[in-house]
């Protein structure tokens, strides 16, 4: 679902100088779940469709073999109960319930229960999720992801559980919203992923207001041998992995202030102000 009170923000391309606007579809309590929208200043099109707004071409597809996955039908079903729920055990060596990576994020993110907070690379929608439940009728979550495969999953899951996201399908390198429009964005593993983390940083900053929160989960360069040659393994197929140096780095250039990091074995809890 899209919350239509949103499409202001919404800018898919730069010249988008206004948000988009509904043109038809189904909407119900301000929420429209498919239909078309479109862009005041371009005459551009967009569709809302299995419950997500989608502003990428069909045939935009996997920068490298990690997306590839994240891209393949049924690769949201099985990504939360499969791995999300026991990856920071398994990657930190000690017990990580999601509960307790949630409560860190939470933390780090300074919610105000009127914000609006972005989930970039939301996959099945955990981060995007919890803020929702924490936020009153004010505030609102959207979540960004490439795959439509997660994006369905976030739909499913959200419903489920009562805890409204607003759902686009987008690149994070080119955020699809109005400049400060954010209070508060998080990451969850994402960055790992990408082909210029540098630029989506750059990005988020864009879309942040002055003095707005990131809380980013990422993984550093392992320290073990054996960590090392895995990591090798996954360097392949895209990922990469950071030195604490080189985050502080990313996001320094990027225009924030960053906090000291959180780190558990290779997994490190990033935080940073917009300024
Ligand atoms: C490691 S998973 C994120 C997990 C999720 N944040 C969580 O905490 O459960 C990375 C996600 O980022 C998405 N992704 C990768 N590259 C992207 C891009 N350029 N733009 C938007 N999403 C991207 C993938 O489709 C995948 O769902």
């Amino acid at each position: 679902m899209f919350r239509r009170n949103l499409l202001p923000i919404v800018r898919p391309r730069p010249s988008d100088t206004e948000g988009l606007v509904y043109v038809e579809g189904v909407e119900e309590n301000g929420e429209i779940s498919a239909g078309k929208v479109r862009s005041p200043v371009t005459g551009d099109e967009y569709r809302m469709r299995y419950g997500y707004l989608d502003l990428l071409p069909r045939s935009t597809g996997a920068h490298n073999v990690a997306n590839l996955t994240n891209l393949l039908p049924g690769a949201g079903r099985g990504y939360e109960p499969l791995w999300r729920v026991r990856s920071l055990t398994l990657l930190t060596g000690e017990r990580f319930p999601n509960g307790r990576e949630i409560e860190i994020i939470s933390d780090l993110i300074h919610l105000q229960r009127g914000g609006l907070y972005l989930d970039l690379g939301c996959s099945g929608g955990l981060y995007a999720r919890e803020m929702a439940r924490a936020l009153d009728e004010r505030g609102a979550v959207i979540g960004v992801d490439i795959s439509p495969s997660m994006l369905r999953e976030a739909e499913r899951r959200s419903r489920k559980t009562g805890s409204p996201v607003s759902l686009v399908r987008a690149d994070v390198h080119n955020l699809p919203f109005a400049d400060a429009a954010f209070s508060g964005i998080v990451c969850g593993g994402t960055l790992n992923e990408l082909g210029d983390p540098a630029r989506a940083l750059r990005e988020a900053r864009r879309v942040l207001e002055p003095g707005g929160r990131l809380a980013i989960m990422g993984i550093l360069r392992a320290t073990t041998a054996r960590g090392q040659r895995i990591q090798r393994f996954l360097s392949g197929g895209g990922i990469r992995f950071f030195q604490r140096e080189e985050l502080h780095s990313l996001l320094d250039h990027a225009g924030f202030a960053p906090d000291p990091p959180q780190t558990y074995g290779p997994v490190v809890f990033a935080s940073a102000t917009r300024r």
